[in-house]
């Protein structure tokens, strides 16, 4: 039902992956999308197939941002912040660039397009926010503990924004995966072949049409109904443990 509330959506990432699949599913139910990512011969592709507005632009760039936003006429009613970088390292291993790429795409340009995008929400009293962050956001685990960090970030503010938007007819959805069958590992070892290898063969992980059927039943719900937090995991991915070093001297 609130589907027909909406008129334009803004989808970041949606070159491939989870982004993509959204991409998809909000054209279908009738949305005027915009879709951004840096690859522009995927993103053309895409086009053809939906009918989106393609914008091959790079997050980080604020500048370029800022005016995709403003040429956005009427403005955003639903914003997607999918796009996301998984660098190696916890911060005794992490390089210069894992710190500052993955602040800048998993934090800075999540919070730019909020402040570019929710004032005109308030306005129009009317808006969706979509925010991907993951698993990673709410449990420690070893590995990647910058992108713990900004993945947290992405979660305290979902629910900050809320309390930002109080009183007007926003809502606010945190979504947190665990694994998707995606690029992002490739990406992170900069070998798909060898990401499929050790990450997705022979586990049932989620695919992305799992996490869009979340978005879409969280968009689509009635609007006094705001689905704040939704966390989807592999039924045989289970998070926790506890560490305890015996020091025996
Ligand atoms: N896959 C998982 O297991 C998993 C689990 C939990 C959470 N997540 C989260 O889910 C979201 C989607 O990830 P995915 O798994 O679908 O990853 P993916 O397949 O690697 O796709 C990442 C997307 O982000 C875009 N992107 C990366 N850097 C960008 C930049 N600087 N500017 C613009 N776009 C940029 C990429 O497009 P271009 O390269 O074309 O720019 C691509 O479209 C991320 O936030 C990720 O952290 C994923």
């Amino acid at each position: 039902m609130p589907f027909t509330d909406y008129k334009t959506a803004l989808v970041t990432g949606a070159s491939t992956g989870i982004g993509a699949v959204v991409v998809e599913r909000l054209a279908k139910q009738g949305l005027d999308v915009h879709a951004v990512a840096r690859n522009a011969d995927r993103l053309d592709d895409l086009a053809r197939r939906t009918g989106c507005t393609p914008h091959a632009v790079d997050i980080t760039d604020t500048a370029a941002l800022t005016e995709l936003v403003r040429g956005i006429e009427g403005g955003v009613d639903v914003l997607v912040n999918n796009a996301g970088v998984s660098r190696s390292g916890n911060i005794l291993t992490a390089d210069e660039f894992a710190i500052d790429e993955q602040v800048a795409v998993n934090v800075q340009a999540v919070l730019h397009l909020v402040r570019l995008v929710m004032p005109g929400m308030v306005e129009r009293d009317l808006g969706h926010i979509v925010n991907i962050s993951s698993i990673a956001a709410v449990y420690n685990f070893g590995g990647n503990t910058i992108y713990h960090a900004t993945k947290a970030a992405v979660h305290t503010l979902s629910r900050q924004l809320r309390v930002d938007g109080y009183g007007r007819r926003i809502r606010v959805t945190e979504v947190c995966p665990g694994r998707v069958e995606t690029e992002i590992f490739g990406r992170l070892l900069g070998d798909m072949e060898e990401a499929q290898r050790l990450y997705y063969d022979g586990y049932e992980s989620l695919k992305p049409e799992d996490i869009a059927d979340a978005i879409e039943y969280a968009i689509g719900s009635p609007r006094h109904v705001n689905i704040g937090h939704l966390e989807i995991m592999p039924t045989f991915q289970v998070p926790g443990g506890l560490n305890f070093e015996r020091r025996a001297d």
